[in-house]
Formats: structure tokens, sequence, C-alpha cells
């Protein structure tokens, strides 16, 4: 009897620990518990107008240490895209940027406002100790931290990640650094270190020049569009998981990503030269590296930069032809030397390789007779893609991009109206905030008050302090 009570006693202790297993298995598994309740566990379908369901990141708030370039790029668009961007500056002098390749005597840069556009501006010292305690509080409040500091300045500043997420478990916590971990990861990197140091130089101008940085910049603002990216997946995984992590960029990093298909090419070298180059079709033996291509087309099909009417006085009178295949025939009876379609020597692509640069010339005595925009509008008719080279005077112009919202016009209060780079990424149920620049420290007092919740008496406290002001200049000692 007793031994049949054991038993029972057992088994009923198995099956209390089995169920409680089954629980833990389930509780572990919150997005089936999501979608279990109100059918899919989606919201509905909003029933406003296109557009006017706010934007795809309302509700996200941003600490924004960002300065210069990379960094404020990422935490722009983030702002276009609906984000609450709060750009921390230092007392009296803010972002190096405001006073950088300044036009207008007195006024923020262009440098600054194309890229602080749609953001909120406060004043900290954040080496301040009232500072310190303004910044715990605000990470309290914000759901992502920004930065592009040098490597080891926000520890300094005590905002280690050990106490950001300390603070707030939920905080993510975004960084552009020149290199990655590794030989380089302590040094200080720009621009045009990055497009060295990713691959893009080596691989940019012509053969028989020296290596070659790009107008676009690929270093800062391309790593700040990685960032972004990084950004909002974290957000989207803290959906799940309830908590931050680290997102990274290295510059380094964001170039050879936008350059992959010259690592590929380093790869193919390995099995013989690479026959889209035009130094294949030269004769030019190939060395151990991808070399540089001039304006060779990357993607197998021969092209080249030709000139138009009108090169003689206008450097952008230019346009990129290429000589697809497919289209080959249209090419020759448009340029005249329709004979080139049948002989053996032009018919078909491997035949041409060797005669590209004659053909080139060939197709650029028919360019030049032509502006820019006929050669387009000719060519299009035949599927022929070229392309006009662009003057930024030609862009800043264009009416299709002021109507696409992708150049944008905005007022400003001290230095009056300027272009700037809208949104590049349309969504169709978010339409972009383009906003200006905001002043040096405009909102401090609104995020004082109204996002992080200090009184009039915390406030006064504040100021006093001088954590948020600048320094008093010393009063210069009376003359003589
Ligand atoms: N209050 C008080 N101090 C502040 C502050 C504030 N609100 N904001 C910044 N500072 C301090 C920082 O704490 C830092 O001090 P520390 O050196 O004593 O720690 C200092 O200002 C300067 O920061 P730093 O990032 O070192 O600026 P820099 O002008 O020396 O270097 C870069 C500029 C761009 C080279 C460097 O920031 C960098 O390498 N960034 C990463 C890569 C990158 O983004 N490069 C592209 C730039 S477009």
């Amino acid at each position: 009897m007793a031994t049949k009570k054991k038993a029972k006693a057992k088994s009923k202790a198995a099956a209390k620990k089995s169920a409680k297993k089954v629980v833990k298995l389930v509780a572990k598994k919150p997005a089936a518990k999501v979608r279990a309740g109100n059918g899919s566990g989606h919201p509905r379908p909003s029933t406003k107008p296109w557009g006017q369901a706010g934007r795809a990141l309302d509700g996200v708030r941003i600490l924004d240490f960002t300065h210069v370039q990379s960094g404020p790029t990422c935490t722009q668009l983030l702002a276009y895209m609906g984000a609450d961007c709060i750009k921390v500056e230092r007392p009296g002098v803010g972002a190096i940027t405001r006073g950088q390749l300044r036009d207008v005597k007195g006024a923020d840069s262009l440098y600054f406002t194309m890229l602080n556009g749609s953001k909120r501006s406060i004043t900290i010292d954040s080496k301040h100790p009232k500072g310190k305690e303004i910044l715990d509080r605000l990470v309290k409040e914000c759901d992502v931290l920004v930065e592009n500091f040098a490597p080891g300045a926000l520890d300094r500043m005590g905002l280690t990640w050990e106490h950001i997420h300390k603070l707030n478990p939920r905080m993510i916590v975004a960084s552009v650094k020149g290199f990655g971990p590794g030989p380089y990861e302590d040094c200080k990197v720009y621009e045009n270190v990055a497009q060295c140091a990713g691959g893009s130089a080596s691989t940019t101008g012509f053969r028989e020049g020296p290596p070659l940085v790009t107008g676009a910049q690929i270093g800062d603002s391309g790593t700040g569009l990685h960032l972004a990216l990084g950004i909002v997946s974290a957000l989207y995984q803290r959906i799940r998981t309830g908590r931050g992590q680290k997102v990274l960029c290295a510059m380094q990093d964001g170039v050879l990503n936008l350059a992959r298909v010259k690592l590929r090419d380093q790869q193919r070298l390995k099995r013989g030269p690479l026959n889209e180059y035009s130094q294949f079709g030269e004769g030019i033996p190939f060395g151990k590296a991808t070399p540089r291509a001039g304006n060779d087309s990357g993607g197998g099909q021969p092209g080249w930069i030709l000139k138009c009417k009108g090169w003689e006085d206008d450097p952008d009178a230019y346009i990129y032809f290429i000589t697809q295949a497919p289209v080959w025939a249209a090419i020759c009876d448009l340029i005249g030397k329709p004979q080139w379609k049948t002989d053996p020597d032009y018919a078909t692509p491997p035949a041409r390789l060797p005669r590209l640069r004659a053909i080139f010339d060939t197709i650029e005595q028919w360019t030049m007779t032509k502006t820019k925009f006929e050669v387009m509008d000719i060519c299009n008719k035949h599927d022929i893609p070229v392309g006009p080279i662009l003057s930024m005077k030609e862009i800043a112009e264009e009416k299709s991009l002021r109507d696409t919202g992708t150049v944008v016009e905005v007022d400003h209060p001290t230095r009056g109206a300027y272009l700037t780079v809208g949104n590049p990424i349309k969504l169709s149920d978010s339409i972009a905030d383009v906003r200006r620049s905001p002043l040096l420290g405009e909102h401090t007092d609104e995020i004082l008050r109204k996002v992080i919740g200090y009184s009039d008496k915390d406030v006064a406290e504040i100021k006093a302090s001088g954590a948020i002001t600048a320094p008093e200049k010393p009063a210069k000692a009376e003359a003589a």
C-alpha cells in the first residue's frame, strides 16, 4: 500500500514537473503568445488615408551625441522617419560644424544645417556633475543613444555601456568608429581615410594615375546609412527581447560593403584576367590586385564617359554611354556605322573588346554633335542605357527632384532659405518630416521640462549650476 502511495506521489510530482516544463517552454515563446491574442495579434489595418497614420518611427526617442557627418547623417534620416531626435551639444560652442565652412556671417553653416534637420538641440556640458545627472535622466527617457566620438570618449564621459544598460536596459547604443576591433581601433578617422582603408581609393581612378577618392561621401554618409539600418533592426529585435544592444558600424567596413564588387574582382583575378576591364582589350597584363578601371562600367557591359556638344566650355557636358550587347544594332544605326552590325570585327562582344577605345571614339564623334540631354532623349527611345553627367547646379534646379521631396528648400531664422537633401527613401505611409536644423540650445528648456519633467525650481538650479550654459568669460581688466 505504502509503495503504491509512494509511486502515486512520485508520478504526481513528475506530472507537475513536466507541466512546469511545458509552461516554461510556452513562456519562452513570447511571439507565440502575442500571436494568440486578437486573431493574428497585429493591430487592425489603419483606415486613415495613406500618409496620415503618423510616421514610421513615431514614439522613438534618440539621444543624439553625433557630430561632423557620419553620425548626423544617420540621426537626420531617423528624424525624417519620425523619431524625436535630441541633439546634445556643448554649451556656448555647439557642434563644431556649426562654424565650419561658414558662408553667411554669424549663421550656422550649411555643413551643419544640411545634416541636422528635423532635430531638437539641447546644450549640456557632459563633464559637469549636474550635466551628468541630466544625461542620466535623458538616458532613461530615450530608446537609442547614437554617437560617433573618437574611441573611448563616451566612456570618459561616464556613459559606459554598463552604466547606460543599468539605467535603461532597453537602450540601444549605436556607434560609428573608424575601424572595428583590431590594430587600428584607436585611430581617429575621417571620410577620405575610410575611403582609402575600405578599398575604394585603390580601385578608383585611371590605371596610369594615383588612387582617387570619390566625391560621394561613402565613408561618412555611407556608414551613417549602415548605422541607421542597424538601429532600426535593433529596435525591431527589442520588441521580442525587451532589451537594447550595442550597434557598431566601422567606416572601413561600410566602405568595403559599398566596394564589394571590387573584392569580387580580386577573387576572379586568381582565375584569369578581368575581360570587362578595358585594360584586357588593350592587352595590358593585370597585376596582383584589383586595378583602377577609369570609367569602365563595373557590370560587364562596356561603358565610358563621352564628350557632348558644348564640352569645350562646360566641364559637365558629358554622357555615360553603355554599349549594351542587345542594343548594339541600334547603336550602329544611330552613329552611322550600320556595317558594324555584320562586320566580324564588331558584330560580337568578344570581337569588340580589343577595339573598345576606337569604338567609343567613334560614338563620341556622334555624341559631340548633340547636347547630353539630346543624346539621352534619342538613346532612351532605343533602350540604350546612357546617363547625362549632371552638375550640382543642374541637380539643385531640377524640378522633378523638388517635386519628390529629394531636394527640399527650408527656411532658417538666421541664414534664410537653404536647400537640403530630403529623405531619399520614400515610404508610402510615412511622409518625410523635413524641417530646418535647430539653433544651438533652442530646445534646452522644453526638453528639461517636458521630456525629463524638471520643475521651474529645478530648471533655475540647473541654469545657475553652469551645466547648460557657456562658462562666463572672465571680465576684462579695466584699461589703465
Ligand atoms: N560637453 C563636454 N564635452 C564634450 C561634449 C559636451 N557636450 N561633447 C563632446 N565633448 C568632448 C568629448 O567628451 C571629447 O572629450 P575627450 O577627448 O576629453 O574624451 C571631445 O569633446 C572631443 O571628442 P572627439 O570625438 O575626440 O572629437 P575630435 O574632434 O577630437 O575627433 C573625429 C573627431 C571625427 C576624428 C572623432 O570623433 C572620430 O574618430 N570619430 C569616429 C569616426 C567618425 O565618425 N569619423 C567621421 C567623422 S565625419
